[in-house]
């Protein structure tokens, strides 16, 4: 994780709308972004998903979008969701499911119009799990009471918490009483700088948290330390591998997803396809400075 001086400065500069549109027109930006996409279109999500399959490897797969402004929109985007779940059942994957995010459904909309397509998608999903990414804390509670309000009528939805939030400790003790399947992630969106041992101290202690009370725990994060950590956890506490998996995103530390589900562990790959690809872009360059580099390189190749 780039520390909080590099993470502001980073999310802000590539919100400009200048810097916005000069990436998005050109073909050398989206090559930089297809480092960490699957591609535009469903097909390749699907493609890398049959792929990692193969390989042992679980599959999430994210239809990006975000922060959609009217009805039309939001239900667009559930309409995208129905399509891959029709595609994940019939092109018969072994092991694929989704995750949204409740702002592409509609919720700056309102929370009548989200939850109204966040239910049509999990309708259409049967059994196969629909993971709730977490967005920025102005949409925490929020996320949280649509969570709870599906899971009062669908048992395959789950929602993540993130480390950096103080806040977090009390949602996993609730979320860990009331059985919820949680992820575990660090954050990525522009919040308050927090210290970064203080935000992996804070994933491990909610890892431990729900690991210990026995939920379905999702391990989000390439972090080796956090991931020897919840091995040494594990074992010594007894408890079976069904119970958790890791979980990396498309792109990133492919030896270690690898290596980790060759030694047994269940092992799931986020992956997002779709064209609307600059946001999450722009928070996977300020995870990491030596990609904002790769970044600014293409960008001025393009202006220059
Ligand atoms: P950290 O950032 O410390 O990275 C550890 C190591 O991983 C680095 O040293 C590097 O090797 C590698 N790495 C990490 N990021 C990289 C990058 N961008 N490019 C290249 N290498 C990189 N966040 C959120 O706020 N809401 C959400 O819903 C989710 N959902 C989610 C799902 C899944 C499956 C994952 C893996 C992550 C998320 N995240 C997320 C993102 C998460 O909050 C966090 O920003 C990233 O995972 C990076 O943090 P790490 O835990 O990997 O640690």
């Amino acid at each position: 994780m780039a520390g909080p001086l590099f993470r502001a400065p980073i999310l802000w500069a590539t919100g400009l709308p200048f810097v916005r549109r000069l990436a998005q027109e050109g073909g050398l930006v989206r090559r930089v972004a297809l480092r960490f996409v699957a591609g535009e279109t469903l097909g390749d999500g699907i493609r890398v998903a049959r792929t990692l399959n193969a390989r042992g490897i679980a599959a999430m797969l994210d239809h990006l979008g975000e922060n959609v402004a009217s009805p039309e929109q939001a239900s667009a985007a559930a309409d995208a969701y129905v399509l891959a779940l029709k595609r994940i059942q019939e092109e018969r994957l072994s092991d694929a499911n989704i995750s949204i995010k409740l702002t592409q459904l509609g919720l700056d909309v309102s929370g009548a119009t989200c939850l109204e397509n966040a239910a049509r998608v999990l309708e259409v999903a049967g059994s196969t799990l629909v993971m709730i990414d977490m967005e920025a804390s102005a949409y925490t509670e929020r996320t949280l009471s649509s969570y709870r309000a599906l899971r009062k009528r669908y048992s395959n939805v789950g929602v993540c918490v993130q480390a950096y939030l103080h806040r977090s400790a009390g949602d996993v003790r609730e979320l860990a009483r009331e059985g919820a399947t949680v992820r575990v992630c660090k954050g990525a969106y522009l919040e308050p700088p927090s210290k970064r041992s203080d935000v992996d101290r804070n994933f491990a202690r909610l890892s431990a948290t729900l690991l210990s009370a026995g939920s379905p725990v999702h391990l989000a994060t390439h972090d080796p330390r956090l991931i020897e950590g919840a091995r040494r956890f594990v074992e010594q506490r007894g408890i079976p591998r069904e119970r958790f998996e890791f979980h990396m995103l498309y792109g990133i530390r492919r030896d270690l997803q690898e290596r980790l589900a060759a030694e047994g562990y269940r092992v799931r790959t986020y992956i997002p396809y779709g064209d609307k690809w600059y946001p999450y872009l722009t928070r996977r360059l300020a995870e990491r400075p030596a990609n904002v580099w790769f970044f600014v390189t293409n960008l001025l190749r393009r202006s220059g």
